[in-house]
């Protein structure tokens, strides 16, 4: 069955007229993401209605557009608790339609329960809000802010260390002081001694924003290279800030993933 397109000429009928994909959301939250073929057990699992343009679509609607949306679902239990859900948000379902030589889309979506997070204290407040420290997978910080919060004056790796020993007594579980062209320092709760990570010697430009390229690019490993190593991670991220103060100004120094090694990803 095709999708009606004949549309009423009176374009005046809806404000809000999306064209795009519904989607059943097959939410599971697990530990971790599978590995291929492995099975393993989930703790919660929801469905929802998704799919970029429906979602759009009920968002406007919701906010009181006269809305109609023109997609195509699958005759099935999903599609018509779909076509069900848009009219439950006023939306017109005249140009929805169903089809039974295809099942409605399902976006299958694993939650895992190891999503990170980084706390960067900056601008650093030495009455920082405690639950600040434990609530955090990784406690970032340069020399100026771990000194404001710990009280002890850090200029090299060795002070560092100590800083880093009273963050994780406040209650961190990593900690990274970062120390300019000196790279980084890196300390764990399961794995206490000081790690030193030594960033690269390069002829440095303009240092603004290094701090936040460090930062972003351990982000990005965290995200995408769960299974790595902090400390190969951040001496990685040093790599990749090392690169930013080799050019002005602040986003503008920050480079794509493309004009970096391939050794990086
Ligand atoms: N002169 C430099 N040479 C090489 N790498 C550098 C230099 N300065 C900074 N970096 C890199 O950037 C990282 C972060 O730098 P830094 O400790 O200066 O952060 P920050 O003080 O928060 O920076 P900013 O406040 O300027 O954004 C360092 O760990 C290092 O990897
Ligand atoms: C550390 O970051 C703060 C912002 O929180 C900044 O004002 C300060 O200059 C930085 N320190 C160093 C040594 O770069």
């Amino acid at each position: 069955m095709s999708i009606p397109v004949n549309l009423p000429s009176d374009t005046g009928v809806y404000d809000v007229v999306v064209v795009g994909s519904c989607m059943i959301d097959l939410v599971s939250f697990t530990p971790r993401l599978p590995k291929a073929g492995e099975t393993i057990h989930g703790h919660k699992f929801l469905i929802g209605f998704g799919g970029k343009g429906a979602n759009q679509c009920i968002q406007a609607a919701r906010l009181g557009a006269k809305s109609a949306m023109v997609s195509k679902v699958g005759k099935d239990s999903f599609g018509d608790n779909y076509i069900q859900n848009f009219k439950s948000n006023g939306v017109s379902t005249d140009y929805v339609g169903q089809t039974d030589e295809a099942s409605t889309g399902v976006a299958p979506i694993t939650v895992n329960d190891e999503v990170k997070t980084i706390f960067n204290p900056a601008p650093a407040v030495a009455d920082l809000d405690p639950e600040f420290y434990k609530e955090t997978d990784l406690f970032c910080c340069n020399e100026t802010e771990a000194e404001i919060l710990t009280g002890i004056e850090v200029s090299n790796t060795e002070d560092a260390a100590k800083a880093g020993s009273v963050l994780l007594e406040k209650g961190c579980r990593s900690v990274i002081i970062t120390l300019g062209a000196e790279g980084s320092v890196l300390m764990s709760l399961d794995k206490r001694a000081p790690r030193y990570i030594p960033t690269r010697k390069v002829k440095a430009v303009d240092t603004t924003g290094a701090g936040d390229s460090f930062v972003g690019a351990l982000a990005f490993y965290m995200a995408y290279y769960p299974c790595m190593e902090l400390e190969e991670m951040s001496r990685r991220a040093c790599d990749i800030a090392s690169v930013s103060v080799q050019a002005q100004g602040t986003q503008s120094s920050y480079p794509h993933r493309a004009q970096l090694p391939q050794e990086l990803f």
